[in-house]
């Protein structure tokens, strides 16, 4: 017999799970899609996904709700933003039809990993697409797999939601100022793990990443964004070189909704010293407070958490997020498609 899952345990890490879902772009139109068992893909050697970076993904989660229904969380943002994702590598973007069709299709034969409501954990989807035609030169390939798997995941904070600490360190970008931070692409994640893993080693959850052009404005927090409360607003960076992320947009949505105002722009370093709260938020942390900022090359430390604990507004909100998510509040905003 199959080992049990210990779904409360479950750390944000790959299980084996049954199926996943492939489609190919070739002679200019994407095929059928296909269910295949292997977790491998066998690939030309010369694929410019391998060589030349044409890889971008995506990632979204399906909760089970109290009524045993499976709800995927904003599955037209994601599709969107595949396509804007290959627009700007020049790959074929995916219809937004086929997608969703291939996301409720992995869903649905994978159903009994989905985690169990009350568990707090979810099946994570992770669409990736990728260039397969053969190309020695510097050329976008003319042939494109786009795969689903799914796996079911815990927090991706050991702390949870509780408050961790990060660091600012200059010396690190993640991506150019007119590059590729506005997309989802393997690249900008292979470029961010060394300043990653070097914050982990001094102890921080996250790197809070400047602009790369004049390190004058706060970025985005590793694989997540950043916002914070201050002057009541809920205050988030606007910028070219960071990822729009759907659960900053769907947080704005909820501040909204709650009086809160939402002033997204440019945020100053120094702006820090008057936040009261502020938070990484992004599918698979959904929002992870932050204690303390460090700022490794000043020596400066912004204590946001001085309490030790998650803000009011930073809860609020996630708990509204968490609610619709696993259907336990109204989805007002259209946000929940069911996977019949
Ligand atoms: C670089 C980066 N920024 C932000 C996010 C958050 O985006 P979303 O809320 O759409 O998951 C992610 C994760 O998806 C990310 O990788």
């Amino acid at each position: 017999m199959e080992k049990e899952i210990d779904w409360k345990n479950l750390s944000f890490g790959y299980m084996p799970t049954d199926y996943n879902v492939r489609c190919t772009y070739r002679d200019g139109k994407w095929g059928e899609i296909e269910v295949s068992q292997s977790p491998y893909v066998e690939m030309h050697i010369a694929a410019t996904g391998l060589h030349y970076g044409q890889e971008i993904f995506e990632g979204l989660k399906a909760f089970r709700g109290k009524d045993g229904k499976v709800r995927v969380f904003r599955l037209d943002e994601n599709a969107k933003r595949l396509r804007e994702s290959a627009k700007g590598l020049l790959m074929e973007p995916v219809p937004e039809e086929l997608f969703k069709e291939m996301v409720l299709k992995v869903v649905k034969l994978n159903e009994r990993f989905v985690p169990p409501y009350g568990t707090g954990a979810s099946l994570y989807i992770r669409p990736v697409e990728f260039g397969i035609s053969a190309q020695v030169g510097v050329k976008p390939a003319k042939e494109y797999t786009f795969i689903i798997f799914v796996t079911p995941v815990g927090p991706y904070f050991k702390t949870g939601f509780n408050p961790s600490n990060i660091c600012i360190m200059r010396q690190y970008d993640r991506v150019a100022p007119q590059g590729t931070g506005r997309w989802k692409v393997g690249g900008n994640y292979a470029a961010s793990l060394e300043a990653g893993e070097k914050a982990h080693e001094l102890g921080y959850s996250a790197v809070l990443y400047l602009d790369p052009k004049e390190k004058k404005y706060l970025d985005e927090c590793g694989p997540a964004n950043f916002f914070m409360i201050k002057d009541g607003k809920y205050t988030t960076p606007a910028s070219d070189s960071i990822l729009p992320s759907i659960t900053n947009k769907s947080f704005q949505q909820l501040a909204r909704d709650m009086g809160i105002e939402v002033d997204a722009r440019h945020i100053t370093v120094d702006e820090l010293e008057d936040a009261v709260e502020a938070a990484a938020c992004g599918t698979a942390a959904v929002a992870s407070p932050v204690g303390e900022i460090d700022d490794l090359d000043t020596g400066k430390k912004y204590v946001i958490a001085k309490d030790g604990k998650p803000g009011p507004i930073t809860t609020a909100l996630y708990n509204e997020l968490r609610g619709i998510q696993y259907g336990d509040i109204e989805d007002r905003h259209g946000w929940i498609t069911f996977v019949e």
